[in-house]
């Protein structure tokens, strides 16, 4: 049976701005989104059932199609039931080491994995564009998640174009491992909290009047300099997170004072990350944030940007 070994990379969110309200529910942004080089591993092989077969070694990652990794797969038997029925179902192991519920956008880029992984095994020949419109039917980071690298998204986060890559700096993620924020309650607060700033147009479509925070950030990426970077790092959802959970608060206050170029909220949370400009400035500041906070909950990984999306291992 043919098999994969895939790795999916986590996403900060360099910028999340949220510009307008949707009649569907969700929110316009846009969002400056960044790979870095921690990563699951996801091994998918061809089965001899018609089934789905899923296995998670993290004890809080479900194994039913409430996994986004597992509705990817179902996605594909959907797509292409012919195809399906030629070649079977697939079992899917996922190695976990980005942490979940954790703005990092880990269960979506598992989804994008099982995407290009079934691709792969079904020789399928879709290309990354074909496969990111059958990603954006399962959420909004998915797509993304399948090129990597540097890109702005807009719309509902869907809507990529590339940015020039960034990978000379480095990042420490922290994150407590007692807390996990909705999504859905996030942006509902935030859409509650800050309707005042909305104007309608004709059609009941509401856009934002508040000032739009991309341009500068676009800017220093473009200059590559990575100080402005830094300090031009935005994030509307820390508005409602950071008051509801003040130890989240207090983390970015922790890294605010270090030898850091910026801090910030990744998503929705709850993992707060700091760039750097070198490994030693990240290691260092981790260790004095550690000292600080004292808390056995509090988890650290120090990890560098990547230009890349879902990568292939090997294969058998
Ligand atoms: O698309 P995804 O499943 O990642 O979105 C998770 C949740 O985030 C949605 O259910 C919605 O509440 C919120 N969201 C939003 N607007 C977006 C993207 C996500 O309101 N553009």
């Amino acid at each position: 049976m043919q098999s994969y070994s895939l790795l999916a990379p986590a996403k900060i969110n360099l910028l999340l701005e949220i510009i307008g309200d949707r009649p569907d529910g969700f929110h316009e942004l846009v969002m400056v989104l960044q790979s870095v080089e921690l990563a699951d591993r996801i091994d998918i092989q061809a089965s001899d059932t018609q089934e789905i077969y899923l296995k998670c070694d993290h004890p809080e990652v479900p194994e039913d199609e409430t996994n986004l990794a597992y509705r990817a797969a179902k996605l594909m038997f959907d797509t292409f039931p012919e195809v399906h029925a030629n070649y079977g179902g697939v079992t899917i192991k996922i190695k976990k080491n980005i942490p979940v519920a954790a703005g990092l956008a880990g269960g979506s880029g598992n989804a994008a994995a099982v995407l290009v992984g079934i691709n792969l095994i079904w020789k399928l020949g879709l290309t990354q564009p074909e496969l990111q419109d059958l990603a954006a039917k399962l959420g909004s980071d998915i797509p993304f998640c399948v090129s990597g690298g540097t890109a702005i998204a807009t719309g509902r986060g869907e809507k990529l174009a590339s940015l020039k890559n960034l990978t000379d700096m480095w990042v420490v993620l922290a994150k407590y491992d007692n807390i996990s924020v909705s999504t859905p309650w996030a942006y509902q607060t935030y859409r509650q909290e800050y309707n005042d700033s909305y104007i309608s147009d004709a059609e009941g479509v509401k856009s934002r009047t508040a000032k739009v925070h991309s341009s500068p950030l676009l800017k220093a990426i473009a200059h590559k300099d990575s100080a402005e970077i830094g300090k031009q790092i935005y994030n509307d959802l820390e508005k409602v997170v950071l008051p509801q959970y003040p130890q989240v608060a207090a983390l970015k206050a922790a890294f605010a004072a270090q030898d850091i170029l910026g801090t910030m909220m990744s998503g929705s949370g709850p993992t707060v990350f700091a760039l750097c400009e070198s490994e030693s400035k990240a290691i260092a500041s981790e260790q004095q944030v550690r000292s600080q906070i004292r808390d056995p909950h509090l988890k650290f990984w120090i990890t560098k940007l990547s230009s890349k999306g879902i990568q292939v291992l090997s294969s058998n």
